[in-house]
This record gives structure tokens, sequence and C-alpha cells, in this order.
């Protein structure tokens, strides 16, 4: 019992890591969360320190999805109700980080590496039509709903019951809860476009 708290601890304070403000800071001097559309997340850092420091930021913060997940499955056996609540806590480290005054991204990345690491399939299959998507409309933020939105029901076309099933579920909550300003924005047709001015405000 006492390992299973330790090892979600430490995927909480693990997901905490959040790189894009380290890498602003670091490159720029800047706080990400007040530039851009405000998010801490990869594709903030996309329109805000530009292609490279973006794709480091989106492989990191995937990999502290896929070490949570490890570091579960270690403690509690793969498809353990301890693997995903690591996978969970990572995210939630990710979204609400202790080390910066619990101000953080939406997840997405996060849970690209949570989800194909549990199922890798419904995961892949779900990122092809949200990459598409992306490439149609140009807005990343529809393209990471439509992947949280279809992963779970790809998931019921598979073995995958219980911890795996309703973990997608809850994240995709997360998910949708994370990004109710974008839904907006993309209601009224004022939503971000990748490789367009950032319009501001979360
Ligand atoms: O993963 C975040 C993305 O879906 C939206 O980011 O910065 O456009 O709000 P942003």
């Amino acid at each position: 019992m006492a390992l299973d708290i330790l090892v979600i601890v430490v995927s909480y304070l693990l997901g905490s890591v959040s790189f894009s403000v380290l890498f602003a800071k670091l490159l720029k001097g800047i706080d990400i969360r007040q530039h851009g559309s405000g998010n801490a997340g990869a594709t903030n850092t996309l329109r805000v320190l530009g292609k490279g420091p973006a794709i480091l930021v989106l492989l990191l913060d995937v990999l502290k999805g896929i070490g949570a997940v490890w570091l579960g499955t270690w403690a509690g056996g793969w498809d353990s109700w301890i693997a995903v609540s690591c996978g969970i806590a990572a995210i939630v480290g990710h979204n609400w980080p202790l080390y910066f005054h619990f101000r953080g991204g939406k997840g997405i990345a996060t849970t690209i590496g949570v989800m194909a690491t549990l199922a890798l399939y419904p995961a892949l299959l779900a990122g092809i039509l949200a990459i598409g998507s992306i490439f149609i409309t140009r807005y990343v933020s529809l393209g990471s709903l439509i992947f949280v939105a279809l992963t779970p029901v790809f998931l019921l076309f598979t073995d995958f019951a219980g911890p795996v099933l309703w973990t997608s579920i809850i994240i995709a909550i997360f998910a949708f809860w994370r990004h109710r300003t974008n839904i907006v924005k993309i209601v009224q047709g004022r939503e971000n476009k990748i490789g367009s001015k950032a319009k501001g405000g979360n």
C-alpha cells in the first residue's frame, strides 16, 4: 500500500515538471503563461519559442506519461489500478504543477504518453484521426479533443476493460474541462490556428 501511494505521488511530481515553462524561462527569460494562448504546453511553445523547443517539449511531456505508467506497472502490474492511477497523476501534475503555482497545461502530450503505453492501437488510431483533423482545420485544440474522445470509443472494440477504459474516460473529461475556453472559441471562430499569430487568452 505504501509503495502504491509512493509511486502515485512520484508520478504527480514527475508530471509537475512543466518543460514549456522551464524552456521559456531558460531561452527567453519569460513566463510562457503570459504569452500566446497562455497555456503551458507544446502548442504554445511552438507559438512563443518556435519549432525546435516545441518538439522537445512535446517529446518530454509525452515521456512523463510513459514514465509514470511504467512506474505504476512496476509497482502494481500491467493494466492495474496502480498503473492507471500513476498515469492520471502525471496528467494532474502537468495540469496543476506543484512547482509552478498549480498553473500548468492541458495535459494532451502527457495523455498521449499515458494512453499509448496503456493501449497502443486505440491511441494510435485516435492519434491518426486527430492529426488528420489538425491538418484540415489547423486547430490543435480540436485535434486534442478528437484524440481524447476517440480513444475510449476505440477501446470498446478491444479486450481492454476496467482500469484502462475508465482511465481513458476520466482523462477525456479532464481534457474537455481544460479545453472549455478553446471549445467556446472554436464555436465562435476565434480559436488560434496553428501557423497563425496567437490571439491570446486561455
Ligand atoms: O494541447 C493543448 C492544445 O490542445 C491547445 O493549446 O495553446 O492552443 O490553447 P492552446
